[in-house]
């Protein structure tokens, strides 16, 4: 599976989350390098602990300036924030369970296309926003 190139049509326009963005693909990238390289569970099991702790210090930066600026469709949004939080937790908890023991490149390529999607559609919806109001306060 290929790695994901940062390119600009997933800039949301805000620097401070594409940067963020790009942290998370880097780390992503660096799973599914690992994953590659038949690193052993010790070492996908920690990338994939950082991953998980950093995608939720993301997702609460996005949704602190949702109630700040009171976007309108924060709800939402949220809801996909909690809804993928609740998924990569099972996907921990059934690796650390050792069941197989195994990270799947089904589960991987599951949360690369979920972060390009959303990155790519609520997520620039919501940075449109967050430029909008910003112009308005300057
Ligand atoms: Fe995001
Ligand atoms: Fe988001």
């Amino acid at each position: 599976m290929p790695l994901i190139t940062w390119n600009a049509r997933m800039s949301i326009g805000v620097d401070k989350f594409d940067e963020e963005h790009k942290k998370l693909v880097g780390m992503l990238n660096e799973l599914l390098d690992a994953m590659q390289a038949g690193r052993g569970n010790e070492i996908l099991g920690s990338i994939l602990d950082e991953l998980i702790e950093y995608t939720a210090v993301h997702f609460k930066h996005e949704e602190d300036d949702m109630d700040v600026y009171r976007y309108p469709k924060a709800a939402e949004h949220k809801q996909q924030h909690a809804e993928l939080c609740k998924q990569v937790v099972e996907v921990q908890a059934k690796f650390k369970g050792g069941a197989s023991a195994t990270l799947s490149f089904e589960v991987l390529h599951f949360l690369k296309d979920w972060l390009i999607k959303h990155i790519q559609g609520s997520d620039k919806k919501f940075g449109a926003f967050l430029v909008e109001q910003q112009k308005k306060a300057s």
